[in-house]
């Protein structure tokens, strides 16, 4: 456990770890992450070796240097190394779950309400083409307790459903959801669960032996500061025979590892730099910096509210280091109003994304290592002034 002593100076302090604009209000990890110099500087150091000799770098070195980040990470998450694989993000690793199962006709696979809608697309896909279906599970929302959670997806499993993908932490309405209980529910009713846990790790501390979900797909590029096309599919050992990645390759037949690290020519400097990013996190603090994030956004969450005089979304346990404030605007909330206000924002030097839930605009803030309640205070400033416009 870490002491106050053990936790840097951060916020303004270690900014310059990064590349980011001073002038711009960046108050907005959650959507790609923002990678820091040292984190670019190893990726870069892998592209160089990668060049030197690319027959050697392919043949002998990327192999065991995949393995080792690999290693790393599953230690990181919880998990082992050998169930661990590098995809370029949580959406490729969402389609090769998705796409290896064997969905017939009148299957039914179960996503939340607010699931990312890139992978709710995956799922139709696949659960349309097979004569499926996706059904839905109803979030409670903007402050969702565990209880009625859990009972929104027990009661959208019927004998049909094949699988739940159930979010870690949801995109727009930044809900940290109460995965055990989630998937406890799920495997009672026989219903196997791909968690998409794209802002998982480096948000959230991850014990993926725990959890006990069948497959858990994580971002490393955007909580964990890794280079950007950093994401992992960990799949639990029962679940790995039939599990292909979207790209067959050299590897088919040859187990999980061998289908999933070789699917032709590609710049893995991503994977490679993770290694390097959990360094960098563990020296801004590791378990410490993740709860410091979450209390600063918790913060800032509240401080929004207040200079907005509007409500906050979740709080406590369904929260995480990304906060949610209803705008306050006149007339209907809709998905051209949230673009034109997020361009508005962009405009004045600062991103947040905005999101129409539950017919009200929401915006949503993170708060990383970079960030400190000055920049909330900036915030607060700019989207005063936009909701005034708007
Ligand atoms: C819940 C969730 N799933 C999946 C993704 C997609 O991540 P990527 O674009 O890295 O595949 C995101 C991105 O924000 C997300 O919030």
């Amino acid at each position: 456990m870490n002491t106050k002593a053990d936790i840097p100076l951060l916020g303004r302090a270690v900014r310059h770890e990064w590349l980011l604009d001073a002038d711009f209000v960046s108050v907005n990890h959650g959507s790609f992450g923002a990678t820091p110099r040292a984190v670019l500087a190893a990726q870069q150091a892998w592209q160089h070796r990668m060049e030197a000799q690319p027959g050697r770098f392919f043949r002998s070195t990327l192999p065991e240097a995949l393995r080792h980040a690999a290693e790393r990470l599953a230690a990181f998450v919880g998990a082992d190394g050998k169930d661990l694989a590098f995809v370029e993000n949580a959406t490729v690793g969402c389609n090769a779950v998705l796409r290896s199962l064997p969905f017939a006709a009148g299957d039914e696979i179960v996503v939340l309400t607010h699931g990312y809608g890139a992978v709710r697309n995956a799922v139709r896909y696949v659960a349309e083409r097979a004569g499926g279906r996706m059904t839905e599970a109803a979030v409670p929302f903007p402050r969702p307790d565990t209880e009625a959670i859990v009972a929104s997806v027990a009661t959208a499993l019927t004998p049909r459903t094949k699988l739940a993908v159930i979010d870690h932490i949801t995109s727009g309405s930044a809900l940290v959801l109460p995965l055990e209980r989630i998937i406890a529910a799920c495997h009672d009713a026989g219903v196997p669960v791909l968690v998409d846990g794209a802002h998982g790790p480096g948000q959230v501390t991850l014990d993926l032996r725990k959890l006990d979900a069948d497959w858990y797909v994580g971002n490393c590029h955007k909580w964990l500061c890794a280079a950007k096309g950093s994401g992992f599919l960990w799949a639990a050992p029962e679940r790995q025979a039939g599990l292909h990645p979207v790209t067959i390759s050299h590897g088919f037949g040859g187990g999980f590892l061998a289908e999933f690290d070789w699917t032709g020519t590609r710049d893995c400097s991503a994977w490679l730099s993770v290694d390097a990013a959990i360094d960098f996190h563990a020296r801004l603090g590791g378990a410490a910096l993740r709860d410091r994030n979450m209390a600063l956004a918790a913060e800032a969450t509240a401080l929004l509210a207040r200079r907005l005089t509007s409500e906050q979304g979740a709080t406590g346990d369904s929260a995480g280091a990304m906060g949610l404030v209803r705008l306050p605007l006149t007339g209907a909330a809709t998905a051209a109003r949230s673009e034109d206000v997020r361009a508005r924002l962009l405009a004045a030097g600062t991103d947040a994304p905005t999101h129409v839930i539950d017919d009200a605009l929401w915006l949503r803030l993170s708060a990383h290592a970079y960030n400190e309640i000055a920049d909330y205070e900036r915030l607060g400033e700019i989207v005063a002034r936009v909701v005034r416009e708007a």
